[in-house]
């Protein structure tokens, strides 16, 4: 079944969107919600398939899920967690199925999960996670391409990460949020989605300190209980209509947005002319006065310019007048939407880690690929700003990480359709 965007040339777009729940939030406490036997409501959680794929993974551990989407909430009873090893299906489909590992070992004492393999984006390693369970007690071997980790019991030690990895982080603190005595993890991710999960932790009763520094202390707990947990609002999802509305000379509010959380990719939106205000009702774009000029973006840790939003702003930089270098420091290989981008008549050129563009007076649409989530996105925004029509294959990889992300541009005054098989989905209301 062939599914793609058939994305007409936009006007600027206009309106108020709200933004939805963070994917690499829910993902994790959907994660946590293993460690403990009482049941768990977690509300604001996106529509996404990563988000039915992790939902999936619960369920066939022994954790009963139900999906309610007009509350857009899953509650979680994982008290009948049993199983401790993950299917290689399910843990293929979606990397972030390894932050089952620290749950399940303190949980159930051992877990028997796929080593995930790499992606479009890197080889993704979780070296750091596995030494910080180990440093929490836990054996570790690997067999037939699986990670099989054991402990008795997980005491709690000091952990020193040799690079702020998020999802390493997320494992540890999961991990130790049962261990006997305390744990500290220094140069910890500091990551907005690390603070929700541990705001999810500490109101079932874990005791985790300085979520949001790069010292963590947990201290661990026999057990832990029943809680109701908000999703925090997903930084990417916005900094991605934020990057919209700028591509398209247009004007938009965005609601329900933490304002800190976006601020790295709103300073680079103001140094390249687009008005960005934070106002009573939620953030205003605001791009249809003056043409984007070029900037300089070098991809760093929280609080640094998101990784996550790189491909994305690349797409601006192709229309801004003069010469911008993006430099990606977090993953190798993450200049997939290059090469499509050049077929739409970007002038960039890759150098090691850097990419250099040169803006272009216009981009011109044609048949693209979304090669992986960020990438993707990518692709649809600069087809928003093309001279003609362009179809975008491989949107699977987009519905991964955007609820709907074609229905809520076109309420915004984009004109893209979904088209299965060559027959146009009709939007639903
Ligand atoms: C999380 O991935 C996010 N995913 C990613 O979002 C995001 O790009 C990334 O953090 C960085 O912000 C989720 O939260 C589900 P890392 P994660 O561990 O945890 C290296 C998206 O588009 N590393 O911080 O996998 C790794 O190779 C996705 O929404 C090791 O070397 O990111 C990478 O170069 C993509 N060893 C760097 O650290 C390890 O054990 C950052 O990885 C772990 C990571």
């Amino acid at each position: 079944m062939v599914e793609k965007f058939i994305i007409h040339p936009g006007k600027p777009l206009n309106g108020a969107m709200e933004v939805s729940g963070a994917k690499n939030a829910v993902l994790p406490v959907l994660a946590g919600s293993l460690l403990t036997a009482q049941p768990c409501t977690i509300s604001n959680v996106p529509n996404l398939s990563d988000v039915e794929s992790m939902r999936e993974l619960v369920e066939s551990l022994g954790g009963n899920t139900n999906w309610n989407h007009k509350s857009s909430s899953i509650s979680v009873d994982a008290g009948n967690l049993m199983k401790h090893e993950a299917a290689y299906e399910l843990v293929g489909r979606l990397r972030a199925s390894f932050l089952i590992v620290g749950p399940l070992l303190a949980r159930l004492g051992r877990a028997r999960v796929p080593l995930p393999g790499g992606c479009a984006i890197g080889s993704r390693p979780v070296d750091l996670h596995l030494k910080g369970l180990a440093a929490l007690g836990a054996k570790i071997e690997h067999s037939q391409g699986y990670v099989e980790a054991s402990a008795k019991k997980l005491y709690g030690a000091n952990i020193y990460l040799d690079f702020p990895s998020v999802g390493a982080t997320e494992n540890i603190m999961m991990a130790a949020a049962l261990a006997d005595g305390q744990t500290v993890i220094e140069n910890a991710a500091i990551e907005p989605e690390i603070v929700d999960l541990a705001n999810f932790i500490n109101t079932a009763g874990g005791q985790v300190r300085g979520a949001g520094t790069d010292t963590i202390k947990i201290t661990g707990v026999k057990f832990m209980n029943s809680t109701q947990h908000s999703i925090i609002s997903d930084r990417i999802e916005a900094g991605t209509f934020m990057v919209a509305a700028a591509l398209t000379g247009g004007d938009i509010i965005l609601t329900n947005v933490m304002g800190d959380h976006v601020k790295p990719v709103t300073a680079k939106l103001k140094e390249v002319n687009v008005q960005v205000h934070e106002t009573d009702k939620g953030i205003q774009v605001n791009a249809s006065e003056s043409p984007l000029v070029a900037a300089d973006i070098k991809t760093l840790p929280y609080p640094g310019f998101p990784t996550d939003m790189q491909a994305q702003f690349m797409s601006l930089l192709t229309k801004a007048k003069g010469t911008s270098i993006i430099t990606e420091t977090v993953f190798e290989n993450r200049f997939m939407q290059v090469g499509e981008l050049k077929r739409m008549g970007a002038d960039i050129k890759i150098e090691s880690r850097s990419a250099i563009i040169k803006g272009v007076d216009k981009l011109t649409g044609t048949n693209v690929c979304a090669t992986d989530l960020r990438a993707g996105a990518a692709l649809v925004l600069a087809a928003l700003a093309a001279d003609n029509i362009t179809e975008v294959t491989g949107i699977s990889h987009i519905d991964r990480g955007y609820c709907q992300l074609d229905k809520r541009l076109n309420q915004l005054g984009a004109r893209i359709e979904r088209v299965k098989d060559n027959i146009v989905i009709p939007v639903q209301k």
